[in-house]
């Protein structure tokens, strides 16, 4: 009887240890773009960075962030051709850029907060539920996801008398990453190539070493920064035949005036003069819209990007596609600016007092001229080439909940936004 219970307690051990083994060792692979291109990328605990089969030849995939500082896993990284017609790793497809994306899904602010004595479920996909909004995501077969940012929110721990999220971790490693981010989204890092946009959450004093150790457009560099976090980014540019996304790191852009930051971002868009039209500023932090009122004034615009856009943009830039705002807001201005369009409800805490923006409201010295908003209720957004359009201008966007019925559909045509 004794061997036998010796027996079994061996092969439970085993057993056990080796479900543990096989989810340590689990290898996470998606694509995304960066400044030099599209990007393999793999997160490993093995050993070293796994090779990638690319058109039939092994090729090695380089480290980009060795295990340290609270990260016991590696970042892997391989620059690949624009003309690649396969990829894997191993075994894993990587899925590869189409010539001409007609469907771009936008997500955004997906993480489960968990900050002070404010917790969500993490454990309930119907109180946290990031890993539903990819299901739904994935079934509307995107070309292209944007990430807006804000991935990272377990910032501090699960409240003793909150019963939703106990038992998860928090603070800036790869318990959290791995939590918030990479086991809910794996569905969809599989689905399309992804642009990564940095949220506040990814600043330094939160997930910023993750951030800068996993999903950074640009190399990682443990000696500079904070542990190898910097507490901003340049720009780069994503061609995406028809329209060009810049994508800007805005995750330290403050809420009041800076002309520090002003000057910082002046040249970023500028840039976008020079860029093939239209172009869609793709950045974290809306530039005028609002979701709340503080002693009864608007919040949520960015007056250093305002200030920073209004000197230096280019007429061919069509839309700024943001989150920050846990809701779903679509804007044009009577003045001659981009529609600027938010999809920020995608699991954390939605805002639930967004006022009702009407047309004719003036938001730091735009003018609303065309408005949809949506609030208290998660979801992604969708964005579509229309299909006779060869301009790049003309795209149809429509907002949906977690049961994939449509909160709202808006019709883009340059700089003109009809909402039904
Ligand atoms: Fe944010």
């Amino acid at each position: 009887m004794r061997k036998f219970i010796s027996a079994c307690a061996l092969l439970s051990t085993l057993l056990t240890g080796g479900v543990e083994a096989a989810e340590a060792d689990h290898l996470f692979v998606w694509v995304q773009y960066g400044p030099d291109g599209i990007e393999a990328r793999a997160v490993t605990s093995q050993a070293a960075c796994p090779p990638a089969l690319v058109d039939g030849v092994e090729l090695a995939m380089n480290e980009r962030s060795a295990p340290g500082d609270a990260y016991p896993v590696r970042g892997c990284s391989l620059l690949l051709k624009a003309a690649t017609q396969s990829a894997s790793v191993q075994g894993q497809a990587l899925p590869l850029p189409k010539p001409h994306p007609n469907r771009i899904l936008v997500i955004g602010d997906t993480g489960c907060r968990m900050k002070g004595a404010i917790a969500q479920g993490c454990n309930d996909p119907h109180d946290w539920p990031f890993s539903r909004t990819v299901e739904q995501s994935v079934a509307q077969k995107p070309d292209l996801v944007l990430h807006v940012g804000d991935m990272h929110y377990r910032e501090t721990p699960c409240p003793v008398d909150k019963s939703g999220c106990q038992g998860s971790p928090f603070g800036d490693n790869w318990d959290v990453w791995k939590a918030d981010f990479f086991d809910p989204a794996e569905p969809l890092l599989h689905a399309a190539p992804w642009v990564m946009v940095r949220g506040n959450h990814e600043d330094c004093r939160r997930g910023g070493k993750g951030w800068a150790r996993l999903l950074d457009p640009y190399a990682f560099d443990v000696t500079k920064g904070e542990a190898g976090c910097l507490p901003t980014s340049a720009s780069f540019n994503v061609d995406l035949q028809g329209v060009t996304l810049a994508v800007l790191d805005v995750s330290t852009a403050l809420d009041h005036e800076d002309t520090g930051q002003v000057d910082w971002y002046r040249p970023q868009f500028e840039q976008m003069k020079a860029l093939k039209g239209p172009v869609w500023g793709v950045f974290h932090r809306p530039v005028w819209a609002i979701e709340d009122y503080i002693n009864g004034s608007p919040i949520g615009d960015n007056p250093n990007l305002a200030r920073a856009a209004r000197d230096a943009l280019a007429p061919q830039v069509t839309a700024f596609i943001s989150g920050h705002h846990h809701a779903f807001e679509a804007l044009s201005y009577k003045e001659d600016l981009p529609i600027q369009v938010i999809s920020g409800h995608g699991g954390d805490e939605l805002a639930m007092h967004v006022p009702p923006i009407t047309t004719g409201m003036v938001i730091n010295g735009a003018t609303v001229d065309e408005v949809a908003i949506r609030t208290g209720t998660f979801g992604y957004s969708m964005l579509e080439r229309a299909p006779d359009d060869a301009t790049g201008l003309h795209w149809k966007l429509t907002a949906y909940d977690l049961e994939s019925r449509v909160l709202a559909i808006c019709d883009l045509n340059g700089r003109k936004l009809a909402c039904q």
